[in-house]
């Protein structure tokens, strides 16, 4: 099928009048001025600085320099015609020290920026954690403590108490999995540590640190809407092996459910619980706090992931298998929209979520501007529509799916991978800053467009 025709076959019809389109980014990956207007070191300014950590040896100190070129950011999200934009608060800019003293001029910043996205009619959905924790809390323990957590809402109640009055959409974290499992257990981001009970406290206090910010942010703000950001993978078994399917279970465990179980209400899943052999730092109340009643709940989804077992591996013993002859990003990751649709249907039906965004979901790939001036990436628009095809068929079958943010607006710091790997709808080059949109953005221009001509 041709581009243009998978286009015309999107189901616009599916989406709701008043659906969100969007698109999304995080303040470490697009803002720079790293040292500017008082902001501290993240645990993300001292990682980079780790030999070998980031690929090109890559930092955020200038990244796109979205903190001096925000208004030309917003006037590339209008020309999109998105409706929404997903952000994130540095909290080193905010509470440098991660406690006591605010940094005026630091709420200053996001100040200007949401009154600048409300008068160019966007509404921002702003998650408070999308992980540059203050170095100086990852100095006394990090994640691994329980004050961290505490500390979290502390700074989600200044920043909604300041914010609150134009900022309805909140989110508590970004991704806590990536924080706990691949910042604490494989060593691949941010605070770089490779240990199991590390791994399982942050993991805990990450989810009470949300429970305690949901509250703070209700404190703050009343009518805030409150949300939460997890990522999610379909798992399969790579055979009928029991062996394998046991496998798949596990790797369910530690990539879904013990992310969804507690804030759900079911607890920290018992399975899990003896495979990590951790005990949690658990404290009568928490679990209560950490399933308190969400106003929505946002899906970052990329890719499946098919697994085997594997006994002599790290936890959970499930091998990643690499499928040959599937379409893959420039990440590698396997390209299959049908694991997003099933996503939103287990969250609708298992988890009985009443209101879901897709918060982030894109494809990296190597675009380079043209001769033309132009740059043509055709399978990254092949990727959204597959996806937003996804979208519709969740809906249709029943999935309360209220708007979709594309990641990225722009192309950014992508962690570990440094600046090589792609995801923007705008190329940025990152000699110049100089912004392009790229054929993919056009595209989902003319979808936005589409739906609403639909609609009028
Ligand atoms: O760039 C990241 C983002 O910060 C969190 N979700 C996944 C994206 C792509 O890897």
């Amino acid at each position: 099928m041709s581009h243009s025709t998978e286009h015309r076959a999107l189901d616009l019809g599916a989406f709701p009048a008043d659906f969100t389109w969007g698109t999304a980014t995080s303040a470490y990956q697009i803002e720079g001025a790293v040292a500017e207007d008082g902001r501290a070191p993240s645990i993300w300014d001292t990682f980079s600085r780790v030999p070998g950590a980031i690929d090109n040896a890559d930092h955020g100190d200038t990244a796109c320099d979205h903190y001096h070129r925000w208004p030309e950011d917003i006037a590339l999200m209008k020309e999109l015609g998105t409706d929404a934009y997903r952000m994130s608060v540095a909290w080193p800019r905010v509470v440098p020290d991660g406690e006591g003293p605010v940094n005026g001029a630091g709420l200053d910043f996001y100040d200007r920026l949401v009154d600048g996205l409300l008068d160019a009619g966007i509404t921002p959905n702003v998650t408070l954690y999308h992980w540059d924790l203050p170095q100086a809390l990852q100095d006394r323990g990090g994640w691994t403590v329980r004050a961290t957590a505490e500390r979290l809402a502390d700074y989600a109640g200044v920043v909604a108490e300041r914010l609150g009055d134009r900022v309805t959409r909140w989110a508590t974290l970004n991704e806590p999995l990536c924080s706990a499992w691949i910042g604490h257990l494989e060593g691949r981001m941010a605070p770089g540590l490779t240990d199991l009970t590390a791994a399982v406290r942050a993991s805990y206090h990450l989810l009470l640190g949300h429970g305690l910010a949901t509250a703070a942010v209700r404190a703050a703000a009343p009518g805030a809407q409150v949300g939460l950001v997890t990522n999610h993978s379909t798992i399969t078994p790579a055979s009928t092996r029991p062996e394998d399917i046991a496998a798949a279970r596990r790797a369910d465990g530690h990539t879904n459910r013990w992310w969804l179980d507690p804030v759900y209400g079911r607890g920290f899943p018992a399975d899990m619980r003896e495979l990590y052999g951790v005990e949690l730092p658990e404290q009568p109340g928490d679990l209560e706090l950490i399933a308190a009643p969400l106003d929505w709940h946002g899906l970052n989804y990329y890719f499946p992931e098919t697994v085997a077992d594997d006994p002599a591996g790290p936890v959970p013993y499930a091998r990643a298998v690499r499928l040959p002859d599937v379409p893959r990003t420039g990440m590698d990751w396997q390209i299959d929209a049908g694991g997003l649709e099933a996503f939103l249907l287990r969250l609708t039906e298992d988890y009985g979520v009443r209101r879901l965004y897709v918060t982030e979901n894109g494809s990296a790939f190597p675009d380079a501007v043209g001769p033309d001036g132009e740059v043509h990436d055709p399978d990254r628009a092949r990727y959204l529509e597959q996806h937003l095809a996804a979208c519709a068929r969740a809906l249709r079958k029943g999935a309360p799916l209220a708007g979709y943010y594309a990641w990225s607006l722009l192309d950014n710091f992508e962690w570990a991978y440094g600046y090589d790997k792609r995801f923007g709808l705008v190329h940025v080059d990152y000699a110049t800053q100089r912004r392009t949109v790229k054929t993919s953005g056009r595209r989902y221009a003319d979808i936005i467009r589409a739906h609403r001509t639909q609609q009028a």
